[in-house]
């Protein structure tokens, strides 16, 4: 084979498009509900936007990116998460000038340049909302909501949900000073690049996967002792109104998440069922990141879910999706000199939403009944010689194994409710 696809990527073939199709529609229609509107933002990005909302010293920015210099020299990034470009076009569009909050959803292709593992790809798709403009934990509580209800919907029924609070900015610039000190104080097990962290950006040791750091970890100071009264009330409020709206989570204190934009809530749903990559989805508030990118300051909160891991995890339930399956009809016809007096028919019946194939090779009748089977047909319809003669045409149904000969004017009218003049000449 002369050409491969790039390790961490997949093709999504078409036995696989009809459940992307049936998640992402029932993520539009929950979202919606709730008040969400579809966005779609560009797949690269000036490669500032990222280093400048994901932070600098994070394992993203400085492993991660697909980072690229174009033919004017600018540096571009293939887009690592979908927040910053929502940020940016929210800034861009002026769409904080319509009043009110902007509650909006998207999905799409993510780049990182992970090690691909199971669950853990280079090309992976996401689905994310973000809500900007208010403080109100309300919001914060919604969309945690919203997110367990479609997953619950869609069959994930026993996924955990983890939450945790990083106090408001200056609770968390307290915070790090305490991780600085912290780390440092352990500096000789530090390798010179946990060094780096610890003194530029001790959140993102919390993250590390070094074996050899996990106990220090684990004792590492969290941002529970640290927060001060308006963090705390926040905090309190918004477990309060998770629990009035029946949600149960477990609190931990280790979770930080790997951006640095998060303020005040955390939270990842996870599951076991996927082995080291457990997080399903994850969010946060992020109050200061318009600010940072040159906007007023303006409050948000957001999230965002692994397609594949969902559908990783789809196989390991036992999760039926019901998809509404058009009807099949696989036209079969014994000459195909005589197929262009059956166009208008066939046309017809597509246009009542019919999906309708049939062969282009020339086969035999036998080859094209196993066409028919592959294709999945509901009924193959016949036009057979002796059919033709008598101006009618065959209707198998597959399924009953059954078949009825019918003029062309009666199977328009099971097939669509309607008499429609034919037009065959
Ligand atoms: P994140 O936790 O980096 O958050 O990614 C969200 C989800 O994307 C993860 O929980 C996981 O399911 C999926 N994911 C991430 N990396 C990979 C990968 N390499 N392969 C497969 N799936 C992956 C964000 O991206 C934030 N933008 C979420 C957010 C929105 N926070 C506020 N608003």
């Amino acid at each position: 084979m002369r050409y491969q696809r790039l390790k961490g990527t997949t093709d999504i073939l078409p036995d696989k498009i009809q459940q992307w199709d049936y998640l992402l529609s029932t993520v539009g229609e929950i979202y919606r509900t709730y008040a969400y509107q579809r966005i779609d933002v560009p797949i690269f990005e000036k490669t500032e936007l990222f280093t400048r909302s994901i932070g600098d010293v994070t394992d993203i920015v400085q492993k991660e990116m697909y980072t690229f210099e174009d033919n004017g020299k600018r540096s571009l990034t293939l887009r690592p998460e979908g927040t910053a470009s929502v940020v940016r076009a929210y800034l861009e569009n002026n769409l904080h000038q319509q009043g009110g909050i902007e509650k909006l959803f998207y999905f799409g292709p993510m780049f990182r340049a992970e090690r691909p593992q199971k669950g853990r790809y280079r090309q992976f798709h996401q689905f994310g909302s973000e809500a900007i403009g208010s403080t109100d934990r309300l919001l914060d509580a919604e969309l945690i909501a919203m997110n367990m209800r479609l997953l619950h919907l869609l069959g994930f029924t026993d996924l955990q949900l983890a939450i945790n609070t990083l106090g408001n900015i200056q609770c968390r610039e307290r915070y790090n000073t305490e991780l600085r000190k912290y780390f440092l104080k352990h500096d000789t097990i530090l390798t010179n690049e946990e060094k780096d962290r610890a003194e530029r950006n001790p959140l993102r040791l919390l993250d590390s996967k070094n074996p050899k750091l996990a106990e220090i970890i684990a004792q590492a100071p969290t941002s529970i002792d640290i927060l001060d009264a308006e963090s705390k009330e926040y905090w309190q409020e918004l477990l309060s109104l998770l629990t009035e709206l029946n949600i149960s989570f477990t609190i931990n204190h280790q979770l930080v998440r790997g951006l640095d934009y998060y303020t005040h809530m955390v939270f990842e749903i996870r599951t076991d069922a996927l082995g080291a990559q457990n997080a399903v989805g994850g969010g946060g508030r992020y109050d200061h990141l318009i600010e940072e990118l040159g906007g007023k300051p303006t409050p948000a909160v957001g999230a965002a879910f692994g397609i594949e891991r969902l559908l990783l995890l789809k196989e390991t339930y036992d999760i039926n999706w019901h998809y509404d399956e058009p009807l099949r009809i696989f036209f079969s016809v014994w000459d195909s000199s005589v197929r262009r007096e059956y166009l208008d028919l066939i046309e017809q019946l597509r246009s009542a939403g019919i999906i309708i194939n049939t062969d282009y090779e020339k086969r035999s009748l036998k080859s094209q009944m196993k066409l028919a089977d592959k294709f999945g047909a509901h009924y193959v319809l016949i036009a057979g010689e002796e059919e033709h003669i008598k101006g009618e045409l065959l209707l198998r149904d597959m399924r009953a194994g059954e078949q009825i000969q019918m003029t062309p004017a009666a199977l328009i009218k099971r097939f669509t409710g309607t008499m429609e003049a034919m037009n065959n000449d």
